[in-house]
């Protein structure tokens, strides 16, 4: 993990596996046996939208093409749905990573032990080469609240505006902004808007 790199997911794997790092320089102290707790009462169940109200897009997300539902712990996982219930939605009904993150309802480490922090670059870039579609605009605040410049400079980006040969068809098929959108981040062919959404005519921020 680059340093910086607020991925939560590890952080979760590491706890969950009892690794602790103590001192320095860091060492792995000795793996602990799950403490005894009391079982976890079922939260209620979200009730369910009418299934013409439920987007495409979170519809093919419960399709679950990764679990074996067969298996007799399957039912044990958590769901999406019950580990986000209490999350802002987007326009989709996906959960608002972003807005959980700028509530604190989020609240990432910025490396293992806590104690590092992020460096938050405010900088818009506009990027012009959209066709007809309105440009890009690709806000670093947004992406530096939990990801290191490293993660994304010198690749897949190089640090100057309009040098690198993005287009839709390299994102769709996961290169460029597509590494993380569709994957981690919000799912592009939903969602134009998000990133072109900057009106050709409008008057253009100072950069
Ligand atoms: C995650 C952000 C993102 C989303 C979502 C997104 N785009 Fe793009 N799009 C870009 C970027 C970045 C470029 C390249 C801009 C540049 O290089 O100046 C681009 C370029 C384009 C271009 C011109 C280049 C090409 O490939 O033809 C078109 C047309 C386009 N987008 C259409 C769309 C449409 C339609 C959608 C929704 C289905 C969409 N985009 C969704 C980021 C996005
Ligand atoms: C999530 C990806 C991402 C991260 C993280 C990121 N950048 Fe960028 N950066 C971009 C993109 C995309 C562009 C625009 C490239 C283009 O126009 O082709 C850009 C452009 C730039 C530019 C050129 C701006 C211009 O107007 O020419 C600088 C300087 C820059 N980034 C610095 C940084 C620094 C410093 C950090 C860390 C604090 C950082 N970036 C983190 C994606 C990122
Ligand atoms: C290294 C991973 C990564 C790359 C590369 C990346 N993004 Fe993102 N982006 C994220 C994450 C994570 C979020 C926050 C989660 C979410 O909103 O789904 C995000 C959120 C956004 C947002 C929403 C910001 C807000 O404040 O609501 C926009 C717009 C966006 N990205 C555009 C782009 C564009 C355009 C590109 C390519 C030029 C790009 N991203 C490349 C990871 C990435």
């Amino acid at each position: 993990m680059r340093e910086g790199t607020r991925l939560a997911l590890l952080l979760v794997l590491c706890a969950g596996l009892g690794v602790a790092l103590a001192g320095e320089p860091m060492r792995l102290a000795v793996l602990m046996p799950a403490p005894t707790l009391a079982p976890v009462a079922p939260s209620p169940p979200r009730p369910a939208a009418p299934a013409d109200e439920v987007h495409p897009a979170r519809r093919a997300l419960e399709l679950n093409p990764i679990y074996d539902a067969s298996n007799p712990a399957y039912f044990r996982l958590q769901r999406m749905d019950e580990a986000t219930r209490d999350m802002k939605r987007d326009a989709l009904g996906f959960p608002d990573w972003m807005a959980a993150l700028r509530s604190g309802a989020i609240a990432p480490r910025a490396d293992l032990l806590g104690t590092g922090k992020m460096n938050v670059l405010d900088l818009d870039v506009v990027m012009k080469n959209t066709k007809e579609m309105p440009y890009v605009l690709f806000p670093h605040q947004s992406h530096t609240l939990w990801l290191d410049c490293s993660n994304c400079h010198p690749a897949p980006f190089l640090p100057k505006n309009g040098v690198n040969p993005v287009s839709m068809s390299a994102i769709f098929r996961g290169s460029y902004c597509g590494m993380c959108h569709d994957r981690v981040a919000f799912i592009t062919f939903y969602a134009c808007n998000r990133c072109h959404s900057v009106a050709q005519d409008a008057a253009l921020p100072k950069r």
